[in-house]
């Protein structure tokens, strides 16, 4: 983690906590949010209880995202959500490009961007999801896709003054309790940051590198501990808050300053 910028530990609850569950689990990370006053706490929760979340984290400093949208303001697009709806139900951030779009629902790197443009021009932060497929890693070819797939949105943050995130999580390492490991993670994040800035030396300074893919307890201080790793995306240990809270009192102990 860099010294300049707060830790952001994220959870992904994906298609989990939509009800009364979810509900729960906020109230829990209110209180976890009390004891890491130094780390930024992000929670994507299905769409059905994004407001109620909302409500139940209000005034308590932790960020709500949705984990998709539709790139364009309003019209006849059934089973789709909008930009100005999320905000409505209490989101500043959204999570785009996620892997399981991409390889799931056949999202391509033109569709994403279009989504980062609309989100970011909607005043929404925007975590772009980057990160390789196994066949690729084996390859050799990591960094020639998270290449493309950044460079597909980069105009379009570079554009932005907000506060973005960028996602590193390689599809292999995704629910599979396989992480990349440290270095791995770090040799990416460094390419990103470089990457960054080529287009803006501000930008690489303000853009938040997570790392996601099966991060938990376990191996969160190893991968905090790299210099631009400044936050995890967090599914599966994300939807228990012994787990999720573990690692966010990781990121607090690295991030609190010595006294
Ligand atoms: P995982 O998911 O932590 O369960 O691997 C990470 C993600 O998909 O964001």
């Amino acid at each position: 983690m860099h010294p300049k910028r707060r830790p952001l530990i994220a959870g992904n609850w994906k298609m989990n906590k939509g009800g009364v569950t979810g509900i729960q689990l906020a109230h829990q990370i209110v209180e976890l949010k009390k004891e890491t006053p130094h780390v930024d706490l992000l929670i994507a929760p299905p769409f059905t209880v994004l407001s109620a979340v909302a409500h139940e984290i209000e005034h308590h400093g932790i960020l709500l995202a949705a984990q998709n949208m539709h790139g364009k303001p309003s019209g006849a697009f059934t089973g789709e959500v909008s930009a100005d709806m999320l905000k409505e139900a209490g989101c500043t951030w959204v999570i785009l490009g996620h892997s399981e779009r991409r390889h799931v629902f056949g999202e391509t790197d033109a569709e994403i961007a279009i989504k980062v443009t609309h989100g970011l021009g909607s005043a929404l932060n925007t975590c772009l999801c980057v990160g390789e497929t196994l066949a690729e890693r084996e390859a050799g070819r990591t960094l020639e896709v998270v290449r493309r797939q950044f460079d597909a949105v980069i105009d379009a943050l570079a554009a932005d003054p907000s506060e973005e995130a960028i996602a590193y999580e390689p599809v292999w390492a995704i629910g599979t309790g396989k992480n990349a490991s440290p270095q791995d993670a770090e040799d990416v994040h460094s390419a990103i940051r470089a990457w960054l800035a080529e287009k803006s030396p501000a930008l690489a300074q303000r853009t938040h590198i997570l790392y996601g893919g099966s991060a938990n307890p376990s191996n969160a201080e190893s991968l905090l501990g790299m210099p631009n790793v400044d936050g995890l995306l967090i599914g599966g240990a994300s939807l228990d808050i012994d787990s999720f809270g573990a690692i966010a009192r990781i990121a607090e102990r690295l991030a609190r300053p010595a006294s």
